[in-house]
């Protein structure tokens, strides 16, 4: 397993794996890897001849006031997991310094309205910083399959519009939410929350079980459901970000459910912001 943190020894790399015609799988994470990371790099090497991940802090996703400092690191950890799959051939883990270099002038920006819904309401300019990377990420890396996860949702709608609408040569495959036992989506924010937090922290997931269930039985209204998921995370005291049901292509608010439809949260438990969806299928 290859690491590398030099971009033009990583240009190099990506020439040299393209002239013998291997197709590669990439795999982007900010590390502190957990099974839902690993369940995406598994799937790449089911899939490609070679598998990239890549490790990266990306310090323009975050907001003046959120986590960047904090966030949680171990590089050491992180490569052992990733070398213990025995399917990784590159680790690329670039330095800020040399992704935005002082005069860094050029960001990539959705102009339609995907990032200003959901998490993009309580964290303006995070879908920016994330598509700036990610576009920036393809370009070295060159990747013919892109690996994202479904906890994150609303990444994955804007990156995937993203790469159709700048003709990136690479598929996208959204993977399944790896969950604990109890329910809880794996997440690095996990570490923040207390062990009185994490014993609370599943309820977010129940109460997008309940919405689940609901639609299941057949309720069709949209207010109704928001409001039990409301309920039951407001009889927990719980501090609610957002709770929306919207179309799972465009993000876009349902008249109807119909269609593929997400139903996407977040909420706090203490100062964690933890964030969790669920896809349905009602046939129109
Ligand atoms: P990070 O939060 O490290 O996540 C990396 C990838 O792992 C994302 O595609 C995310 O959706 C996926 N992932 C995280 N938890 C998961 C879980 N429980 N089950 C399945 N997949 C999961 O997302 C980012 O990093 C960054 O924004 C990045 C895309 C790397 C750009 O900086």
């Amino acid at each position: 397993m290859k690491i590398i943190v030099d971009i033009k020894e990583m240009h190099d790399y990506i020439k040299k794996i393209k002239k013998r015609g291997s197709s590669i799988g990439f795999v982007p994470t900010m590390g502190y890897l957990h099974e839902g990371h690993l369940s995406l790099v598994r799937r790449a090497g089911e899939e490609n001849k070679k598998v990239i991940v890549s490790i990266f802090v990306n310090p323009i996703q975050f907001g003046p006031a959120e986590d960047f400092d904090k966030y949680p690191r171990d590089t050491e950890r992180d490569l052992k997991m990733l070398k213990e799959l025995k399917c990784v051939d590159c680790v690329f883990m670039p330095e800020a310094k040399d992704m935005y270099k002082e005069d860094f002038a050029t960001y990539v920006e959705l102009k339609n309205n995907m990032p200003n819904v959901l998490c993009g309401v309580s964290r303006p300019g995070h879908f920016v910083g994330v598509t700036t990377v990610v576009a920036k990420l393809l370009n070295i890396v060159q990747s013919d399959r892109l690996y994202l996860g479904q906890k994150d949702m609303q990444q994955a709608v804007i990156l995937k519009k993203m790469i159709d609408d700048l003709n990136y040569d690479t598929e996208v495959v959204i993977c399944p939410i790896v969950r604990e036992k109890d329910g809880l989506a794996m997440s690095s924010r996990n570490t923040y929350l207390s062990p009185e937090e994490r014993e609370l922290a599943p309820i977010l997931h129940q109460s997008l079980q309940i919405a689940e269930s609901m639609i299941e039985l057949g309720e069709k209204d949209i207010e109704k459901i928001r409001d039990e998921v409301k309920r039951k995370l407001n009889k927990a005291n719980i501090k609610i970000d957002y709770i929306e049901i919207v179309d799972a292509d465009t993000l876009q608010k349902k008249e109807t459910l119909q269609g593929k439809i997400l139903i996407a949260a977040a909420i706090y438990i203490g100062k964690t912001r933890l964030i969790d969806n669920t896809i349905i299928n009602i046939p129109d």
